[in-house]
């Protein structure tokens, strides 16, 4: 069964073809990265923009890039909710239509749970590192981590979920993007810290641990905080100084033992809440998912410390894509009817303890 994913919901433009559920025979991402940049985080108006100019040329590539023609395509899913509004509305509008059109059943896709989706990706075309050799088994334990997101969730089966804990503030991606801008890293902050931080003392400064009433929440805002308020220290000024003038005090030196701080600190936290709920749930399966699962210090620690073996998605499935959106479509697509074109909706802000689609 060959499913066309298409992805929209932030500042990637994104589709690929799936066979059942495991094979990614194409996978387009038009990033907007560049275009982002410039300003130090996604604009939501110029990302909806940029969606409308790609949107339909990087769909026809997915196909071709496949060897596939929408004759081919048993059905379409796309990502409907949560996210930038103007953003989801140009995908899932592309959807549909094509949808309508082409007669295709459509599945309307929780972003954040397609993340981890893109760990039931085994074979197909080359990516960075190998597919991992064998798909997870149920009950699956998952720490879904990206610039929106940080939160484990524990799937009993596929649409059987339950979400142990979840950000009360930032998401841990969202404070990766601060903490490089008020060191001066240039924008997204995940890879740009980590590069960082390669050559920095992770000890240097001291930073701390937030502690909640639900062990499996999460709060990165205060980090984030701790970082800006070391900083000042380390220039020598009060919090009334400019913080956007603050990097321009820093060395190489201090911006890296700061970008190492700051990652050992992050990575930590999330390792930790892991370990605990691997321990508390014994999963038959742990996956990470979501752009900082992309960070090489979390694989480091997490392969470290977890006492079971861990099989990492390859880099480019764990920033946003189309192929984790034709994942988890095929498996709804079995377990489920579809959605109607005519009437699917787009949800900017859905947790996942609202969809439960089985
Ligand atoms: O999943 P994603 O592509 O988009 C969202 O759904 O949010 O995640 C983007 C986030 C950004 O905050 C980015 O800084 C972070 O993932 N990221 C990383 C790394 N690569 C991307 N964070 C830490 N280390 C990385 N290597
Ligand atoms: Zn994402």
């Amino acid at each position: 069964m060959l499913i066309l994913g298409i992805e929209s919901s932030c500042d990637e433009t994104a589709a690929a073809v799936v066979r059942d559920g495991h094979e990614l025979l194409s996978n387009v991402v038009n990033s907007q990265i560049d275009i982002h940049s410039a300003y130090g985080g996604v604009i939501p108006e110029i990302a909806a923009r940029s969606h409308i100019e790609v949107i339909l040329p990087v769909i026809e590539k997915a196909l071709v890039d496949a060897h596939v023609t929408w004759d081919d395509i048993d059905a379409m899913a796309v990502t409907h909710a949560p996210g930038l509004i103007g953003s989801l509305l140009i995908g899932s509008l592309a959807a549909r239509t094509l949808a309508y059109i082409k007669s295709k059943p459509l599945y309307g896709i929780h972003h954040v749970e397609a993340h981890t989706y893109a760990n039931f990706l085994t074979s197909g075309i080359k990516l960075s590192i190998p597919y991992p050799e064998k798909q997870p088994e149920f009950p699956l334990l998952s720490l879904t981590v990206s610039g929106g997101h940080s939160q484990l969730v524990l799937f009993e089966g596929h649409g059987k979920y339950s979400l142990l804990g979840q950000t009360r503030d930032d998401a841990v991606g969202e404070a990766f993007d601060k903490v490089a801008k008020i060191i001066g890293l240039p924008y997204p902050g995940g890879p740009s810290i980590a590069k960082a931080a390669e050559a920095g003392d992770a000890q240097k400064y001291a930073l701390p641990k937030a502690k909640l009433q639900n062990p499996y929440d999460f709060s990165f805002s205060g980090l984030k905080t701790a970082v800006l308020r070391a900083v000042q220290r380390e220039c020598g000024v009060d919090h009334t100084f400019p913080s956007f003038k603050l990097s321009e005090r820093l060395d190489d030196v201090k911006r890296s033992n700061f970008a190492a701080s700051f990652q050992r600190i992050a990575v930590e936290t999330l390792v930790d809440k892991t370990v605990k709920a691997y321990r508390e749930f014994q999963p038959k399966s742990v996956v990470i998912a979501g752009g900082v699962a992309a960070n090489q210090e979390l694989r480091r620690q997490l392969s470290h410390r977890l006492p079971t073996d861990i099989a990492y998605a390859p880099m480019e499935l764990c920033t946003d894509n189309g192929a984790m959106i034709a994942a988890l479509g095929y498996y709804q697509a079995k377990l489920r009817s579809p959605d109607n074109p005519l009437t699917l909706s787009v949800v900017p802000s859905l947790s996942m303890t609202k969809t439960s689609w089985q």
